[in-house]
Parts: structure tokens; C-alpha cells; sequence
């Protein structure tokens, strides 16, 4: 077996965060150095428990949870707790964590392991707004030459926005912060609504995890229960996007993403378009590429992948 890959799982859980979560933790290939927590579909005081839940759920009580930014870098917090509940984990009845929260502040977590690591070793899976990295980024410039690569669910092109008709959530919360991130010069490969949007939550599909003789099983599909509904009655389809687990599979198995090398920008200015990526998809432009966009999943491929590994946790 190949040296498991290094990474930092940064994440505002959220009902497909702890899907994410799940499906790294349930996978050898990956070493998951800690999970940083940031406010983004609820507040931070719930995305830092809620991550330590699942880890607890994983039984993984040994993961380092740290808490990061209790707000955006510039504007206000918006939450959604429309989608995921109050709790930011509606659904199944899980217990409130036993394991520690760690001291260290997330920001300076992800400092310190970029700067004492190997440069070029440590892969950022971002699941949420991207206020801790843009924070890291200004802490200490430096880390930028020194990410491996990060993987970000988050924007759409072809499918627009989900939180207002240009912009995806993540994007829109800190599009401060993305545009730090996009403007950094790290390799990127970014997960959009155009790709999520084809990895919908059947109902054939919750049932296998629904049936598994372990915790995680019945639990995800409970909270997929719970946090499908909302875009079931917005889009009228069988099942909503899954989309943070994405980054975890693509890591996994790229072959079963379709994307292409693009510029991307942030729209920062137009309170109409605030937080929209403008993805130069047909390269009409001379702004250089920053990221792999990612267009396409094979779906079933993608499920399989989830099921076989989630039926392996605890
Ligand atoms: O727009 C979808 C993204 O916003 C997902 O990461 C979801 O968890 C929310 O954070
Ligand atoms: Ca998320």
C-alpha cells in the first residue's frame, strides 16, 4: 500500500460535510491530520461540535478537531439552517461529543502543519466557506508554495447559483476569502453545483445505507432523509445533490470526474452577482488557469464508491 495521502479536511457540517467526513475516515488511503471547523450552514459553536460528532460516530474519537473562523473575512455570516436544521445536523439523534476540542485556534493549525510538513505533502479538502484558508493565507503568505493542492466543493457555471441565482453557497458566504484562495497560485481543483448536481440522494440509494448492520449506515441516511427535502421540493427531482463527499471521492477515484484546466474569478463588487465564479470555460479571455473545474461524475460509480466504503466503518 502506498504512504496514505495527507489532509485537512476544513468543513462547516452539514449534513453532507459528515457524509465527507464519513467516507474519508472510512478510507486507508487518506491520513486526516485534523478537521478544521468553520461558520458557514450553521454557526461555528455547532460546526465545531458537529464535526466532533461525527468523528465519535466514526469512532474516531483520536481525530483532532480544531475551531476556526466564527465569520466571514469582510461580510456578514449567513447561514442555512433552512437546509440543514438547526443543528446543522437534523435528522438522527446523535450524542453530544465526548472527544476534546482542540485548543489551537484552526487557522494556526493549518499554519504550523504547512510550515513544519514537507512542502508540497499536505492536501486542504475544503467542504465549506474558505474563511480559514484565506485567513491562513494572510497569517503566513508562505504556505501557498507549500500546499500540495486543494480540493473545494464549491461555485457553479453552467448551473449558476443555489444561495441566489449566480452564486453557490460556499462561494457566496466568503467570496473574500475565495478570491484570496484563487488568486494564491495553489493548485485547485474545484467541485461545482455543475458537477453535484448529477450525484442525487435516490431514495434506491439512501436505502443502502439505510439497511447496514453499523452505525454510520443508518445514521447517513437519516441525515440524508432530513437534508435532501429541501432540494427535492426546489428541483422536483428523486433525491438532492450530494455534494461535499465529491471532494473525498474525486481524491479517491478521479476517474469518475470530468473537468477541464480554467480560470476561475470571484466576483467580489456586485451585490447582484456577489460570490458568483466566473469560470473562463471556452478560455475566451487571457487570465491564466487556476483551477480544474470539475463538470462531471459518473454517479453510479460515485455511489458505489460511498456505500462500499461506508459499510466498512465501525
Ligand atoms: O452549496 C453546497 C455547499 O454549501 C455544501 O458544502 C453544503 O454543505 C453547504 O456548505
Ligand atoms: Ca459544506
Amino acid at each position: 500500500m502506498t504512504t496514505p495521502l495527507p489532509i485537512i479536511i476544513d468543513t462547516d457540517p452539514g449534513q453532507d460535510d459528515a457524509v465527507a467526513i464519513l467516507l474519508a475516515l472510512a478510507s486507508p488511503e487518506f491520513e486526516v491530520l485534523g478537521i478544521t471547523a468553520v461558520a458557514g450552514n450553521v454557526p461555528l459553536a455547532r460546526t465545531e461540535v458537529n464535526a466532533r460528532k461525527i468523528c465519535e460516530l466514526a469512532g474516531r474519537p483520536d481525530i483532532k478537531v480544531f475551531s476556526g473562523a466564527i465569520r466571514p473575512m469582510v461580510r456578514t455570516l449567513v447561514t442555512a439552517e433552512h437546509v440543514h436544521g438547526k443543528t446543522g445536523l437534523d435528522g438522527p439523534v446523535l450524542p453530544d461529543p465526548k472527544m476534546p476540542l482542540q485548543s489551537q485556534y484552526a487557522v494556526d493549525f493549518i499554519v504550523e502543519t504547512l510550515m513544519s510538513r514537507p512542502a508540497g505533502t499536505v492536501t486542504l479538502c475544503t467542504l465549506g466557506p474558505l474563511t480559514n484558508i484565506g485567513l491562513a493565507l494572510v497569517r503566513e503568505p508562505r504556505i501557498a508554495s507549500r500546499v500540495k493542492q486543494i480540493v473545494a466543493m464549491g461555485g457553479g457555471y453552467f448551473e449558476q447559483g443555489n444561495v441566489t441565482p449566480s452564486a453557490e453557497f460556499n462561494i457566496y458566504v466568503d467570496p473574500q476569502a475565495a478570491r484570496l484562495v484563487f488568486d494564491s497560485g495553489i493548485p485547485i481543483t474545484l467541485i461545482p453545483l455543475d458537477c453535484t448536481h448529477q450525484a442525487l440522494t435516490t431514495a434506491k440509494r439512501v436505502e443502502a445505507f439505510r439497511k447496514m448492520p453499523n452505525n454510520s449506515g443508518p445514521a447517513i441516511a437519516a441525515l440524508l432523509d432530513f437534508f435532501e427535502r429541501f432540494d427535492e421540493n426546489k428541483y422536483g427531482t428523486d433525491g438532492g445533490p450530494l455534494h461535499d463527499p465529491c471532494v473525498i471521492a474525486w481524491l479517491l477515484k478521479p476517474e469518475l470526474f470530468k473537468g477541464r484546466l480554467v480560470n476561475v474569478a470571484i466576483e467580489c463588487e456586485s451585490e447582484l452577482t456577489m460570490g458568483s465564479t466566473v469560470v473562463d470555460w471556452w478560455h475566451v479571455t487571457k487570465r491564466p488557469p487556476n483551477a480544474t473545474v470539475i463538470r462531471s461524475v459518473d454517479a453510479d460509480g460515485f455511489f458505489a464508491l460511498l456505500t462500499e466504503r461506508i459499510a466498512k466503518l465501525a
